[in-house]
């Protein structure tokens, strides 16, 4: 039976290249299940369908109503990518204010395996708490993805391509 990855998406543009990385995952052999921040899923509805009827999933992007089931499988591993600085932030300090993040966060009380591979510009990652954050989250036990085997922060409007590869591979290794 295939793993079941959780590819939970934010805010920031590389999640509009999120169809081509669930293929690119369900060609590594992941039962992929997609989830999106609110303003992610806001980018992306036009996308719904087409991510449901690949996945076989409902793109999850808002807490489930008290007594409704969650039909999806329970992962194996999560990928949190792109992160935003938001998002970042939130998990370390514990704040569960969308349903993909509130997940990371039980991740890491639950010692889950999760990955994070955040996509911030250099301003953004020179803020102090960014620091501190990805400090959190790696003595927490998440595998932050940045520097040489992920993302490297980059000057504002000089984006390269978003290390995805690099994120399927640390997520095969987990
Ligand atoms: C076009 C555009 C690009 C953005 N790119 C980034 C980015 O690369 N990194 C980041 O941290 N925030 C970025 N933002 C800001 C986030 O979208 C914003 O902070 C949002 O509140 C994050 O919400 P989320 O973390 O819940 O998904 C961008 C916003 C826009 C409109």
């Amino acid at each position: 039976m295939s793993r079941v990855l959780y590819l939970l998406g934010t805010a920031a543009p590389p999640v509009l290249d999120l169809p081509a990385t669930v293929t690119s995952a369900q060609v590594r052999g992941w039962d992929v299940c997609v989830g999106l921040t609110p303003t992610a899923a806001g980018w992306l509805e036009s996308e719904f369908d087409a991510l449901t009827e690949l996945t076989a999933h409902r793109v999850k992007s808002r807490y489930r109503r008290p007594g409704e089931r969650d039909d999806r499988p329970p992962a194996d591993v999560a990928l949190l990518a792109p992160t935003t600085l938001n998002s970042v932030n939130s998990i370390a300090l514990g704040l569960t204010p969308s349903w993909p993040i509130a997940y990371a966060v039980e991740a890491l009380g639950r010692r889950a395996p999760l990955a994070v591979m955040p996509c911030v510009k250099d301003t953004l990652a020179s803020h102090p708490q960014f620091g501190r954050s990805v400090q959190t989250l790696r003595d927490a036990g998440a595998q932050v993805l940045l520097g040489p085997d992920g993302f490297t922060p980059h000057t504002s409007g000089q984006a390269g391509p978003y290390p995805w590869a690099d994120a399927l591979d640390a997520v095969s290794e987990m």
